[in-house]
């Protein structure tokens, strides 16, 4: 029987911000980035999985995230907290960079191994995740969907959402990416998050 995975973050520290993948870390550590509209808790998810309250900053109000942030973990590895996109509010000019940040990003970082998609459990399904969700399908970009914030639904309703989220997706995706469930109010999803990572972690070594 194959032993039963399990990770713990023992370390976590800031390395690098950046608005240019040029300038991100160049020492080939696997990389899972974070990303989703903005607000959806990419950077409280991060927080939550290191225990660290303050490692990514977070923010009520929209926006606050707007370079690639590489965080190292135990040495080994790095989550990534990339910018949130379709917030309406910021100029024209600004959701331009920032769109631009993200595609080199998907596009041209060869470290990243996953990237989790965050959407907001309690939302009907919104155009602008789809769109991007069917994109990563097209473009052979490996992913994952983290729900986030289910401290604000009950069991049923979560259930009902991600069925409803899940026949959308399977309408163009050959085939349904893993699903997590998260909250990092209530610190649920950590292990099973973290075990995933590791999985995949272990077959690189090998
Ligand atoms: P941008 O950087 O602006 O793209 O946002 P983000 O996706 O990084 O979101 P962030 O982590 O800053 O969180 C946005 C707001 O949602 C904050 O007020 C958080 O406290 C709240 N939040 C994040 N995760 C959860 C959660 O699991 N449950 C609840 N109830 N609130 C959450
Ligand atoms: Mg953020």
């Amino acid at each position: 029987m194959q032993p039963k995975l399990s990770m713990n973050i023992k370390k976590a520290t800031f390395v690098a911000s950046n608005i240019s993948i040029n300038k991100c870390p160049q020492d080939g550590y696997p990389e899972y980035a974070l990303i989703g509209r903005s607000n959806v808790g990419k950077s409280s998810l991060i927080n939550m999985l290191t225990r660290k309250k303050n490692l990514a900053l977070t923010s009520s109000m929209p926006g606050k995230t707007q370079s690639i942030n590489h965080f190292l973990i135990n040495s080994e590895w790095y989550l990534v907290d990339l910018p949130g996109y379709g917030y309406t509010k910021t100029c024209k000019q600004k959701r331009k960079i920032i769109q631009k940040i993200i595609n080199d990003y998907l596009h041209q970082r060869k470290e990243l191994i996953c990237l989790f998609v965050l959407i907001d459990c309690r939302h009907n399904p919104q155009k602008n995740d789809i769109t991007f969700i069917n994109e990563l399908g097209e473009n052979s970009i490996p992913f994952s969907i983290v729900f986030t914030k289910i401290d604000k639904l009950s069991w049923k309703q979560l259930k009902e959402n991600i069925y409803i989220y899940q026949k959308i997706l399977s309408k163009d995706l050959e085939k349904l990416p893993p699903i997590f469930t998260t909250s990092s109010k209530n610190r649920l999803g950590e292990k099973i998050f973290l075990n995933f990572i590791e999985q995949i972690n272990q077959k690189l070594k090998t």
